[in-house]
Formats: structure tokens, C-alpha cells, sequence
């Protein structure tokens, strides 16, 4: 008999600027399941590599410091705050330099290996998860009953990234902004090891033209529709169709 507390994965994977990481987030919470950020992760290597002075190509340094350092999610907290050696380094992660290192961090294959190792190791003590990245559904977790592929037009993923960093005081061209979202999608999509792809049999959804209540709504139902008996009761007060 399916049982609402059996394991349960969920991928949602896709570019830059989907949205992903609020979707899969607000999803998670929906549904009753864990949320795990697999590009906080990434994010914390490239910043490891940084304030170690280690070159952001040099993949078999970055793993070796790596090993040596815990990379724990704090699940109290919501959304998992990130400790790289027990410090809480999300005011961190999300600046420019850490953002401008992460893709070379990313496309390492030493790094990767053991990313895809902590990242199951989470998955058997968290069974439940909404789990966003790159390789999730393709790589990680590519028998997770239900995979997710979001994606949107490059342009509307700048104008979201410019509406954003407007928003939160500073100058944004779009131009600008523009180019380096392509080249971020060329690069993670081109490198030889755990490169961004559709997993097969994925859903795919596209949020060019959806906001995000909408993205999490049709997502939900998608879930709903196809692992029904494996989630709890929906809470009817937050599921909008
Ligand atoms: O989703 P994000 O922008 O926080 O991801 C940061 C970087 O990490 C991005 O360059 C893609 C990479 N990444 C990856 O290669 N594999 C993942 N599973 C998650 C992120």
C-alpha cells in the first residue's frame, strides 16, 4: 500500500532566471516535502575556492578542501540555511564574484562527483524533497517519479534579473545582463561532465509567460495529479488551481 511518508523525490531542474529555486521552494512546502538548493551548493564551493586563494578551474584542490569541510543544511530554518563548516555563509553566496566563479566551480568534475555524493547522502536522510538544480532529474535522481524541466525565453529571464536587481537598489543594463545569461546557459549546458539537459521523460514547463503563484499552481497540480496517494492531503486553504 502507498503510504504518504514513503521516500519521494521531486526534480526540478532548468537555466538560470526560471524561477527555480522559489518555485521548488514554495512547492516543497505545498506538498508537505524538504527543499534542497543544489546550487547553494555549488555556490559555497566557488566560495571555498575563493577565500582559500584556490584557482576556480582547479577542481581536484576544490574537492580535496572540500572533503575536509561540512556542508550541512540547518533544516530548521525555511528555506535550509547553507553552513560551510558550521558558518552560515548565505549572505555570501549570492554576490557577483561568487556568481562569476560558480559555473567554471560547477563544470569540475571532482566537484561534481562529490556533489552528487552529498547530495544523495541528503536525499537518504531527507527522502522527501523537492530537489532543484541542473543534473537532478538527469544525473542524481534520474528515478524520481516525477521531473520537472522549467524553462523561459532568454529574454524574459533578463528582464526578471534586471526587475530584481531594480528592486533591490542597483543600476541594471539588460544588454548586458542579457549576454551573460546566454553564455552562462552556453557553458552549463556545454561542459563535458553533468552538463544542464532535459532529463528524459521530464516535464516540461515553460514560465516565460506565467508568474510565479502560477508556476507553483501548475507544478502542485502536476504533482498531485501524478503521486496523489504518496502526498499527504492537500490543505485546501493553499491550493489554488
Ligand atoms: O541555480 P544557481 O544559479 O544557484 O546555480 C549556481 C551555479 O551552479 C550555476 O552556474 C549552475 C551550477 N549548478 C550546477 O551545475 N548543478 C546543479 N545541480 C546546481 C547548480
Amino acid at each position: 500500500m502507498i503510504s504518504p511518508t514513503q521516500p519521494l523525490i521531486i526534480t526540478i531542474d532548468g537555466p538560470a532566471g526560471t524561477g527555480k529555486s522559489s518555485v521548488a521552494h514554495m512547492l516543497a512546502m505545498r506538498l508537505g516535502l524538504e527543499f534542497l538548493d543544489t546550487g547553494a551548493m555549488y555556490r559555497a564551493a566557488a566560495l571555498l575556492a575563493i577565500e582559500n586563494s584556490i584557482p576556480i578551474d582547479d577542481g581536484e584542490s576544490i574537492a580535496t578542501a572540500l572533503a575536509s569541510t561540512t556542508l550541512v543544511f540547518d533544516w530548521k530554518s525555511s528555506p535550509p540555511t547553507l553552513l560551510l563548516s558550521g558558518r552560515d555563509v548565505s549572505p555570501f553566496i549570492r554576490t557577483a564574484e561568487v556568481t562569476e566563479a560558480v559555473s567554471p566551480v560547477s563544470a569540475c568534475s571532482d566537484v561534481r562527483r562529490e556533489m552528487v555524493r552529498r547530495q544523495r547522502e541528503i536525499a537518504s536522510a531527507h527522502p522527501r524533497l523537492v530537489t532543484e538544480g541542473r543534473d537532478q532529474g538527469s544525473v542524481v535522481f534520474p528515478d524520481a517519479p516525477l521531473r520537472i524541466y522549467l524553462e523561459a525565453d532568454a529574454r524574459v529571464r533578463a528582464q526578471r534579473r534586471v526587475a530584481q536587481l531594480r528592486a533591490a537598489g542597483h543600476v541594471a543594463d539588460e544588454a548586458s545582463i542579457l549576454r551573460a545569461i546566454q553564455h552562462r546557459d552556453h557553458v552549463d549546458s556545454t561542459r563535458a561532465v553533468g552538463p544542464l539537459r532535459i532529463p528524459t521523460g521530464a516535464d516540461r514547463v515553460d514560465t516565460s509567460h506565467l508568474d510565479l503563484e502560477a508556476v507553483v499552481s501548475t507544478l502542485e497540480h502536476l504533482a498531485r495529479e501524478r503521486l496523489g496517494a504518496r502526498l499527504p492531503i492537500a490543505n485546501t486553504a493553499v491550493v489554488r488551481h
